[in-house]
């Protein structure tokens, strides 16, 4: 089976590159990604290149050298599905914020939306994947509703889970470690639909990194792996805090226990808490089947690494508050970085939010730059967690344009996202135009301690 047109419904961090770089490496198949929004599609076919939606680093060259010839971005979600003889599904599944399951589980509704349009539309047979990261067992309900809603033509159901990471993207789909293809392998036509994928990634992935598995064992590996990960961030999170009672100092310990080969050194940098839109979703969805099966000891398992997470954000945050002599209110605190990590405009469940948030409630007045983050976006985000008026978090919430502006005259500086841009800063500049004593927070274990501390700083930094 070849393929030669895809359709992606969902535009966004996932949808957005991952076909991209498909329509790169694979110049004989038209590849269209769809989406509802329209301002997201027509920023996708802006003009300038410069303006697409999703900042990643090298991703704007291929979306040049793709568009409009075998790349498409539209908002005409039927014709695409029409015309696919594959459909990839990558839209959003938020967590649910009503009824059962609510804050846990994922939120579907925009997936059963897709499978009841493709449905409605398909008039020859197709391969759905599913990209989107998923509860277990999501492709039975996928396959009931194309089956039952559908028009007699046959579907076969792929998870196909991304694994990329904000700010790598490109380079995690063009290395990928592995790519992973779970189908219904016990059938011909399910063999035959699974291969049609793996043909489409081995134009650029060795086949011994294409691992091919059973539909629920690749929904469960995407959610593992994410759980996983973010686990070790939680752990040396723990520690950090050990750290700081201690005298040990967390990077010290993490490069020690990074280099027993076992452990191995990725994942175990210490920060404020991680963020972004998978490790929080996708753990609490892991915490909500366990739960909906009755193993409740797997359940508080897992749920630990958020709490520790949650602890993370609030205890970087009080720090502040403790040390410019518990109180904050009426002083201008100056937040360099809004994104969850660095190379990325993503802000979804970024620590800078929480600690914001608390500060906010603290009666501090904030000022935000971020190189990459839009005004509207750090509204949005603060707005979204309803903890005050929205005209409030405009008054009392600042976004400037470059760092110095953010700094002057502030009480105290927090670096929370780690670009690369604040470690080269003009720290005396920012030192002699802050008030004294001049508080620097490093909640990413960016700056270097003896420098800082030489020019005058009173410096924390997590975990030491
Ligand atoms: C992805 C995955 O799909 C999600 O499951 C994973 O856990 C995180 O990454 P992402 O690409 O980051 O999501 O989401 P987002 O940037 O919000 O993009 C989703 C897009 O789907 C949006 O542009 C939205 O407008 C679009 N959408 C949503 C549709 O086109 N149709 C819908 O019915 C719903
Ligand atoms: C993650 C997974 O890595 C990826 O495989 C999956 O497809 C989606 O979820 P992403 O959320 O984009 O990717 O970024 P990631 O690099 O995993 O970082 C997540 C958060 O953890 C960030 O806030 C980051 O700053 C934080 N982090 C990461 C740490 O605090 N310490 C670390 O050592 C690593």
């Amino acid at each position: 089976m070849k393929i030669k047109n895809i359709c992606c419904i969902g535009a966004g961090y996932v949808g957005g590159p991952t076909m991209a770089v498909i329509a790169q490496k694979c110049p004989e198949i038209n590849v269209t990604v769809v989406d509802i929004n329209e301002k997201r599609i027509a920023a996708w076919n802006d003009k300038d290149v410069e303006n697409i939606p999703i900042y990643e680093p090298g991703l704007s060259e291929i979306v040049k050298k793709a568009r409009d010839r075998n790349l498409f971005f539209s908002t005409d979600v039927d014709a695409a599905i029409d015309k696919a003889d594959m459909i990839f599904i990558s839209v959003n599944t938020p967590t649910k914020t009503y009824g059962i399951g609510k804050g846990m589980a994922a939120d579907l509704k925009f997936i059963e939306l897709c499978a009841r349009q493709i449905a409605r539309v398909s008039k020859n047979d197709k391969i759905v994947v599913e990209k989107s990261t998923l509860p277990v067992r999501t492709a039975e309900a996928l396959k009931n509703i194309l089956d039952n809603t559908g028009n007699g033509v046959n579907y076969q159901i792929l998870s196909n889970p991304e694994f990329l990471a904000e700010g790598t993207a490109v380079d995690d789909l063009m290395t990928p470690d592995r790519v992973l293809i779970g189908g219904d392998i016990d059938t011909t036509e399910g063999k035959e639909a699974v291969e049609a994928l793996v043909d489409i990634y081995a134009h650029w992935v060795p086949r011994e990194r294409l691992l091919t598995t059973n539909v629920w064992s690749s929904e469960l590996s995407k959610l593992t792996a994410n759980a996983f990960l973010a686990q070790r961030v939680s752990s040396i999170n723990a520690m950090s805090e050990l750290c700081e009672k201690t005298g040990a100092d967390v990077n010290e310990v993490s490069k020690a226990v990074g280099m027993d080969s076992r452990i191995g050194p990725k994942f175990l940098k210490s920060s404020v808490g991680f963020g972004g839109s998978c490790f929080q979703k996708d753990i609490l969805n892991l915490v909500y089947i366990s739960k909906s099966f009755g193993l409740n000891e797997v359940a508080d398992y897992w749920e630990q690494v958020i709490l520790m997470n949650d602890h993370q954000k609030r205890r970087f945050a009080a720090k502040i508050v403790q040390t410019l002599f518990n109180t904050v209110s009426g002083k201008k605190i100056a937040l360099l970085g809004w994104a969850f990590k660095k190379d990325t405009n993503d802000t979804r469940e970024s620590a800078a939010i929480y600690v914001a948030d608390y500060l906010l409630n603290e009666q501090a007045e904030i000022v935000v730059y971020d190189p990459k983050v839009k005004t509207e976006q750090i509204y949005a985000d603060l707005d979204y967690l309803n903890s005050r008026p929205s005209e409030e978090n405009r008054s009392r919430v600042k976004v400037v344009n470059t760092p110095y502006e953010a700094t002057k005259d502030s009480h105290a500086v927090a670096v929370l996202t780690e670009w690369d841009e604040f470690k080269d800063l003009d720290w005396q500049k920012v030192y002699d135009e802050m008030l004294k004593p001049a508080f620097l927070f490093d909640g990413r274990r960016l700056l270097e301690r003896e420098t800082k501390e030489t020019i005058g700083f009173e410096f924390y930094a997590i975990g030491s």
